[in-house]
């Protein structure tokens, strides 16, 4: 993918399908800003991924932090963003009957406002064309024991990219989400999910294997690219067939 002329802010940068990503536009020539709130990781990956990344240090559920973030970008390689990723996000059971008011808030704060926020602050600093993806999950579509507040926050990072995509299409600024469905990250330190568990559930992936971070990175890409200037509002399914293919 050609990305020469790009400029991309990545929320969430520093680890998983976020740092894949960084990569892969580093890789595809473009100039990257990666976000997140742990100074140390984001130090430690810009430092991996060379000169052309920026790190900046901001949580999406704040907003002038996140303009700090588009601020930075520009002031510092000279251009309007011309992709911003809004990748980052948090996973914890919340069982019902067993979950305070806090447990089920955060994640609806980081996982929907945080994405809200991220996509209206980069407004005033978009190029036109642009393009925004809003990284949502296989879970948006289908209900999971013990996960109701993640699952609920991603069917609304779904719905968020339509009503924007619907909002944002006469300024020019595309709007799209992506579902992954299982993906080898950091996320499952925070899950109480055992390897075990991590196996059992690859054998109802129907291609057998759980996603690597730059499999998702490569969609990602395109839907920053130019190859993908007719798309907005869609939401790409990066999940081995799992939404789409019967375990029967
Ligand atoms: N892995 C999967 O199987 C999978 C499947 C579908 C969807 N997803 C989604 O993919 C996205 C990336 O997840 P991942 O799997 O790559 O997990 P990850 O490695 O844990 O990455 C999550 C990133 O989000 C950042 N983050 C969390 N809360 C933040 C906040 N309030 N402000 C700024 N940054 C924040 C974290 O950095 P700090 O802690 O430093 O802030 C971290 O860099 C998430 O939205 C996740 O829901 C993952």
């Amino acid at each position: 993918m050609q990305l020469d002329h790009s400029l991309v802010v990545v929320t969430g940068g520093a680890s998983g399908i976020g740092y894949a990503s960084a990569a892969r536009f580093v890789r595809d020539g473009a100039r990257v800003v990666i976000s997140g709130r742990d100074t140390d990781k984001l130090r430690a990956a810009a430092a991996r991924l060379g000169d052309n990344v920026l790190p900046v240090q901001a949580d999406t559920t704040r907003p002038e932090e996140m303009k700090q973030v588009y601020q930075c970008a520009v002031d510092h390689f000279q251009c309007d963003v011309t992709a911003v990723v809004a990748n980052a996000g948090i996973s914890r059971q919340t069982p019902v009957g067993d979950t305070s008011l806090a447990q089920f808030s955060e994640i609806l704060s980081i996982n929907v406002s945080g994405v809200f926020v991220t996509v209206q602050e980069a407004l005033p600093y978009l190029a036109r064309p642009a393009s925004i993806i809003l990284v949502a999950s296989l879970a948006a579509g289908q209900g999971t024991k013990h996960f109701s507040a993640y699952c609920a926050s991603k069917a609304a990072v779904v719905s968020l990219a339509k009503s924007l995509a619907a909002e944002l299409a006469d300024r020019q600024i595309r709007v799209n989400s992506i579902s992954p469905g299982v993906v080898k990250t950091p996320i499952f330190d925070t899950l109480g999910i055992s390897p075990a568990q991590l196996a059992q559930w690859s054998n109802v992936i129907p291609l057998k294997r759980p996603a690597e971070p730059n499999e998702v990175a490569a969609a990602i890409a395109f839907l920053a690219s130019e190859e993908s200037r007719y798309m907005t509002g869609a939401d790409l399914a990066i999940d081995g067939g799992m939404s789409g293919i019967s375990p029967f």
